[in-house]
């Protein structure tokens, strides 16, 4: 069985989030989906999000190309999830590109289009308006 993992935040879950997973989906069997955890987006990414991390992990888990869905607390536990879910495949979007290389040494890693003209900050900007 083949093994995928990604990344993200999935605030306001959108299109291009679906998207992302069905085509990450395509890479294995096992889709497992890392999502970044409410202190996690605000200590490190500086992002507050509007859904909490239980709600966003609920809605991803709706998703049936989703396998699996674990928390992401810090940038360098990468590593340790690969050798733990014995990962074949990293994929995350190319707004990420090359930024991923060093888990080459561990998994293929994968950067895919981005869906175009939708993200969450979109999103909250035109809410705004
Ligand atoms: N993604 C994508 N296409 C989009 C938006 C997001 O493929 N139009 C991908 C990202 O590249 C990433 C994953 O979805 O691999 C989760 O992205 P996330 O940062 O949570 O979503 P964004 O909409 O980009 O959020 P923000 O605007 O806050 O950066």
């Amino acid at each position: 069985m083949k093994r995928v993992i990604t990344y993200g935040t999935f605030d306001l879950l959108h299109y291009g989030h679906v998207n992302l997973l069905r085509r990450a989906k395509e890479y294995g069997d096992y889709l497992i989906v890392a999502i970044s955890t409410d202190e996690f987006n605000w200590n490190m990414k500086h992002k507050k999000c509007y859904f909490s991390y239980e709600q966003r992990k609920q809605l991803v888990e709706s998703i049936r190309y989703v396998d699996l869905v674990i928390p992401e607390e810090s940038w360098e536990q990468k590593i340790s999830d690969v050798k733990e879910f014995r990962i074949d495949t990293f994929v995350i979007g190319n707004d990420w590109e090359g930024k991923f290389d060093f888990l080459k040494e561990y998994c293929d890693v994968v950067y895919l289009p981005r869906t175009p003209e939708i993200s969450t900050t979109q999103i909250k900007q035109e809410l705004k308006k």
